[in-house]
């Protein structure tokens, strides 16, 4: 059984090919390198021990993508083609508005013709905006967003919601990710962002590399333990594993459903920062700088429905996060 995923060049989605392939799926990947790499397929096809076929393509481009459907005939599609930089979707909203809603459209449009009738999205908990508390249940309110960006996951759970509604025999599965860091094991793939990353874990993976001078803790002063903002980190690979399910999920039941994937415990920017430090054994030269525009004081899951739902649980600790985020950026200092 084949499944096209789209966007897999990139973190998230390399990493969800290998636990695909060793679950027993045939991937077959698009992705048109815009910010990743062809290196980063060839690795997973070396960590897999299989082939997975590679298409040079936009997501959104109709006339590629239905013959790639053609050549392909996947069995379910995970839709990872996405711009992703918030701060970017600021500055360039029509670029992201324009790239992630043409992508989604051109993909469930190739799904209608071809007959494909699953689909997995990565959405965000970004989708949560400033409304609900924490933690956030699948329940809590959407909206508020406070970018670009933000919008357009909202959208696109809407797009792919009405999709599924107007087609019963249609299943459609939202992923809401929390904050993904953490590398393959093998210290062979993992996050590659192009240019000063925004995240949190890769500036300090480049700090400890040399290749930054030193960490901005943006804000000390919010109502959190230590004041610093807190997240709920979530290895990727035990992300990869919540897509497995997912799709397990998405082939055999009809509808729209939503889960969280997080681990549902809170971890501020300074706990982060002191665990690299004993995963590593690198000193993280730090300074308290402002606020960035946005950010909210506490963000976590209550993954409960996951776990009930698709027996899925996240095991991996911020140890092993910090272990395998170091392993990946000293062992590949410039990435790929
Ligand atoms: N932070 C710093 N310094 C940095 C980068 C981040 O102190 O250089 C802090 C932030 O202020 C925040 C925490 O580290 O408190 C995490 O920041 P990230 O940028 O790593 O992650 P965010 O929680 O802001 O954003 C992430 C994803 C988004 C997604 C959002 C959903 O990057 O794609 O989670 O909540 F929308």
């Amino acid at each position: 059984m084949t499944i096209l995923l789209a966007g897999a060049a990139g973190y998230i989605g390399s990493h969800t090919a290998i636990a695909l392939a060793q679950a027993g799926y045939d991937v077959a990947i698009v992705d048109d390198f815009s910010n990743s790499s062809p290196e980063a397929v060839r690795r997973c096809e070396e960590l897999a021990g299989v082939k997975m076929p590679l298409y040079q393509a936009d997501a959104a481009d109709r006339a590629a993508m239905e013959d790639i459907f053609a050549q392909v005939r996947p069995a379910a599609v995970i839709h990872f083609a996405g711009f992703k930089a918030v701060g970017e979707s600021v500055a360039k909203p029509l670029k992201y508005y324009r790239n992630n809603l043409d992508t989604t459209l051109t993909l469930l449009e190739c799904m209608a013709k071809a007959g494909t009738k699953a689909f997995i999205f990565s959405s965000s908990a970004t989708v949560y905006g400033a409304r609900a508390a924490v933690p956030y249940t699948e329940q809590s309110e959407t909206g508020g967003c406070t970018n670009p960006y933000g919008w357009t996951k909202l959208m696109i759970e809407q797009i792919a919601a009405d999709t599924a509604k107007a087609d019963p025999d249609m299943s459609v599965v939202l992923l809401r990710y929390f904050n993904p860091v953490g590398a393959h094991p093998s210290g062979r793939i993992g996050e590659n962002p192009s240019g000063v990353p925004n995240n949190l874990m890769p500036y300090i993976t480049q700090v400890a590399v040399g290749r930054l001078p030193q960490l901005n803790v943006f804000g000390d002063d919010y109502p959190t333990p230590d004041g610093t903002g807190v997240r709920d980190y979530i290895h990727v690979c035990d992300l990869a594993e919540g897509h497995v399910k997912a799709l397990e999920y998405a082939l055999e039941h009809k509808g729209t459903e939503v889960f969280n994937l997080g681990t549902g415990h809170g971890v501020s920017v300074l706990e982060l920062v002191h665990a690299f430090e004993r995963a590593s054994g690198v000193k993280i030269p730090y300074r308290i700088a402002p606020r960035r525009a946005g950010d909210l004081a506490e963000v976590y899951a209550d993954p409960a429905k996951a776990e009930r739902v698709l027996g899925w649980k996240a095991t991996r600790t911020v140890e092993d996060m910090c272990a395998d985020s170091w392993r990946w950026q000293s062992n590949n200092p410039n990435g790929y």
